[in-house]
């Protein structure tokens, strides 16, 4: 079947609130579905799990309307179907910066995904010394009489690099994006640790694959 597919943008059901919102659960429960199977696949295949948790959410009503007022945006449907890319989020947490890549890879090659941007972080870490893999995507979603391609942000990192953006966000959360110098200093300067053990985790690991599979 050949089902020409439309962005979420030009659905006629647009101005509805609920059916917006099943749209991006709809989409997220794809993308669920389809990294459990990602993970499965690799652990049947490579005995071990690329992927360590995942976790979706949908965006709350009044930071959606927070980011588009941030944005100079009115608050509507359409423009939130527009500007406001992560009302649909994933995040994939992994052990390794290697893995971080591969889940990437095997995410792009779906080709029933389409994607719109991706952001490396992990290359080009932000000023706050956050890193991580982002992507912003396209799942269709099969309705009854139509296919509707909703955006799904997708955010890959390590365990490690997990638990300080956790930190930071809660800084960042208390003191609404003006935390105290010496606080944003020492993040700064944890996050270069962070980074520094992930390279001598990979590293190690790299070691101890060379010495062949592990026992189950
Ligand atoms: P928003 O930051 O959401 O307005 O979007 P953006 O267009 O700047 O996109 P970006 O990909 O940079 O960030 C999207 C998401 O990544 C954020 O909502 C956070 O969840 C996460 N993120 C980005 N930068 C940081 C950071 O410095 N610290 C933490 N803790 N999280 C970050
Ligand atoms: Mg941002």
């Amino acid at each position: 079947m050949n089902h020409e597919s439309v962005p979420l943008r030009d659905f006629k059901e647009i101005n509805d609130w609920d059916t917006v919102i099943f749209l991006y659960k709809s989409a997220l429960k794809q993308m669920d579905t389809k990294i459990d199977i990602l993970n499965d696949e690799f652990l049947n295949r490579h005995k071990y799990n690329p992927i360590e948790h995942v976790k979706s959410r949908i965006k709350t009503p009044e930071s959606i309307v927070k980011k588009l007022k941030r944005h100079g945006y009115e608050s509507n449907i359409e423009n939130m179907v527009r500007y406001v890319n992560d009302i649909a989020g994933i995040r994939i947490t992994c052990s390794f910066t290697s893995d971080i890549y591969l889940i990437a890879d095997m995410i792009t090659k779906q080709s029933d995904l389409t994607i719109l941007s991706t952001k490396d972080y992990m290359k080009n870490p932000k000023e706050s010394g956050y890193r991580s893999y982002h992507m912003l995507i396209t799942v269709p979603v099969f309705l009854s009489d139509s296919v509707i391609d909703t955006k799904v942000e997708v955010q890959i990192r390590t365990v490690a690099q997990d638990f300080w953006a956790t930190l930071e966000h809660k800084m960042h959360y208390k003191f609404e994006g003006d935390g105290p110098d010496y606080i944003t200093k020492e993040l700064r300067e944890c996050a270069k640790y962070v980074a520094d053990l992930d390279e001598r985790m990979q590293e190690l690991n790299n070691e101890i694959q060379k010495y062949g599979e592990m026992p189950n």
